[in-house]
């Protein structure tokens, strides 16, 4: 076992039917860094992080974390496990309120000890103010927010992030970027973020990775990251 590597993926395979959309995924993420995983629309970025959760269930390859395989495992207990996961598009619940939201996030743990963590709230002042609001009620950034606080309930030590950037106003980035970079240094949290937003890989990730048709077909720590790659894999 490879000890500094918190996730391994080999050779990991998923198809929506008939159709592979995973063709045998590698890569590795590193304790405490921050990854970005790029590529552009359609690659499979969203069903790879959909396969790591347990959402989809791969048929075939391997996903070891932490040293233990947890391929075949359920979602609940990948997030038992350490595994957080904040989804495109956010996926909050509208009608509920925003402190009800976050302790969905604690839907793991036994019902007595779902109790907002303060933590959350000291990341993300906004959401103590409008705890009592319908997450419906709020703009999209204080959505993002709220989001990315649930996927922080269980204290994860590995979150996983899809496009928190996508239709968010650059203040809102910024916070988010600032938030991803404490938690890395201040938690040693590894953190793992499918971004199309060049600038922002670049300020927050030390790594990253490319993924075109189902496969990851570049990496590197970020210096590595070239305009040729740019070029090739994300421009459009
Ligand atoms: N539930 C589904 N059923 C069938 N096909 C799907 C499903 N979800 C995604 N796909 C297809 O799988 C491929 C990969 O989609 P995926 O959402 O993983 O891409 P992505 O890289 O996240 O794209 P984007 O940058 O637009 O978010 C696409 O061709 C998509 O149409
Ligand atoms: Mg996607």
């Amino acid at each position: 076992m490879d000890a500094e590597n918190l996730l391994k993926v080999e050779g990991l395979t998923f198809a929506y039917g008939e159709v592979a959309t995973l063709r045998g995924v590698d890569f590795t993420v590193p304790k405490g860094k921050v990854v970005s995983l790029m590529g552009r629309n359609g690659v499979g970025k969203t069903t790879l992080l959909k396969t790591l959760m347990g959402l989809n269930i791969s048929n075939g390859g391997t996903i070891t974390f932490d040293g233990n395989d947890m391929t075949k495992m359920q979602t609940h207990d990948r997030v038992k496990g350490g595994l957080g996961y904040v989804p495109q598009g956010r996926q909050i619940f509208p009608r509920l309120t925003v402190e009800d939201n976050l302790k969905i996030g604690l839907g793991a743990r036994a019902v007595t000890l779902r109790k907002v963590p303060q933590g959350i709230y000291e990341y993300f002042p906004v959401l103590y103010d409008m705890r009592a609001r319908a997450g419906g009620n709020l703009s999209g950034g204080q959505q993002q927010q709220l989001a990315i606080g649930r996927a922080l309930a269980t204290d994860p030590q590995l979150l996983l992030l899809d496009e928190p950037t996508e239709g968010i106003q650059p203040n809102i980035i910024q916070l988010i970027g600032d938030i991803l970079q404490q938690l890395a240094k201040e938690k040693g949290m590894t953190i793992l973020i499918v971004e199309q937003y060049l600038d922002f890989v670049r300020e927050i990730s030390s790594r990253f990775y490319i993924m075109n048709r189902g496969a990851i077909s570049a990496g590197g720590s970020i210096q590595e990251l070239t305009q040729d790659l740019v070029h090739q894999y994300l421009s459009v």
